[in-house]
């Protein structure tokens, strides 16, 4: 489907945040969209985005410039054409019960938790966002407009706390009194950490895997993950997975 882009702009360091036309409806935080970032044979396959917000007829997500085909999308202007698919893959489903809610974003894993923070703000969220360095920590504020108490961790200490968000996590309250549902989005290092932490308390949670795809929608294989049920595919079976189903390599 071609779009229309309504806003691309940096948000600090080298993350930046697109809103197109969305005219396909809702979709559910978790879920991504599949963005073609030229019309050119070169870079040919789309890129998996988390939507980080739809609203009102436009879509929102954020992406890190890392390479050829994010700096394509990062020279888009609010009035060119791009074309998107989806929405693809399983969405974040904390139980009703669950009502204190950690939410751990590393990096550009922001997004799916922002749109997380907007349905689900009929629960008790604490964020906790982590990164190298101040540059890497995006939208906290929007995570406090959405009602969410907010803890920054950064490893150089340059903003908030210093340290890595496993270290916040082990001191919430919440955490130690085995009352908290946690839910993770961000790097796999982090992912892996965040999980084991989470099994070795006791809890229980989901996180989100980023994995580069082809297809989006499991035809090619291309974004095998290893759990304790069998391999699965990241596009259709995920990327959102139950904590502890993930087999870390
Ligand atoms: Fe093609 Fe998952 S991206 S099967």
């Amino acid at each position: 489907m071609k779009v229309k882009i309504l806003e691309n702009r940096q948000l600090g360091g080298s993350c930046f945040s697109m809103s197109f036309e969305w005219p396909a409806g809702d979709a559910k935080p978790g879920q991504f969209l599949m963005v073609r970032v030229s019309e050119e044979l070169n870079p040919l396959l789309r890129r998996p985005m988390s939507i980080a917000d739809i609203t009102d007829g436009a879509a929102t997500v954020m992406y890190k410039l890392v390479g050829r085909g994010t700096a394509i999308l990062s020279r888009k202007k609010t009035g060119d054409w791009i074309d998107v698919l989806g929405p693809f893959g399983n969405h974040f489903d904390p139980p009703e019960d669950k009502k204190n809610i950690v939410i751990i974003a590393g990096g550009i894993g922001v997004p799916p938790l922002l749109f997380f923070a907007k349905h689900k703000r009929d629960r008790n969220i604490v964020s906790v966002i982590g990164g190298a360095s101040k540059d890497d920590i995006i939208h906290a504020d929007r995570f406090a407009e959405l009602g969410a108490a907010v803890i920054i961790t950064t490893e150089d200490g340059s903003m908030g706390r210093h340290g890595v968000v496993t270290d916040a996590l082990m001191e919430l309250e919440d955490v130690n009194t085995g009352n908290a549902y946690i839910v993770a989005c961000g790097p796999n290092s982090m992912l892996r950490a965040v999980d084991l932490l989470t099994i070795e308390l006791g809890l229980e949670g989901e996180l989100a895997i980023e994995k580069g795809m082809a297809c989006g929608f499991g035809a090619c294989l291309g974004c095998i993950v290893e759990t304790v049920h069998k391999k699965q595919k990241v596009c259709v079976d995920g990327p959102v997975f139950r904590m502890g189903e993930v087999k870390w390599e």
